[in-house]
């Protein structure tokens, strides 16, 4: 790995911070990012919505390893971030890992959702 490679990656948290099934946001560095736990495994997303950018710490709900954001109910495989149900995107993920009881994650670059130019219509000028 170069030294590039090696600085891109950031301690975000501790495995400790976060309890199964939950969400939390953090700043990594320029940006947020959430991490959620599914049993040991962990996952470093986006802090929004892949549909309409709710802030998913507070809109997303974990269950069994699906979250659904409350906000329309768009769903995913929390640990493939494969759509489910009415959900049309998946779920970007920050490349992950934890080392030593620590939440790492690989942030040199900000990971954004495209949204549809339906989600501005309401913006007036
Ligand atoms: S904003 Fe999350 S499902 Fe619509």
């Amino acid at each position: 790995m170069s030294d590039a490679a090696d600085n891109a990656w950031q301690q975000i948290c501790s495995a400790s911070d976060i309890n199964d099934g939950e969400l939390k946001r953090f700043e990594a560095g320029q940006f947020a990012v959430v991490v959620a736990r599914v049993g040991d495994e962990f996952r470093v997303i986006p802090p929004f919505c892949p549909h309409m950018a709710e802030p998913l710490h507070e809109s997303g709900i974990c269950r069994s390893g699906t979250l659904t954001c409350s906000k329309h109910l768009w769903q995913w495989n929390l640990l493939t971030g494969q759509e489910q149900g009415p959900a049309e995107r998946p779920l970007m993920f920050y490349e992950s890992d934890v080392r030593d009881g620590e939440v790492w994650a690989r942030v040199d670059q900000e990971l954004v959702y495209e949204f549809g130019e339906e989600d501005d219509d309401d913006f007036e000028w």
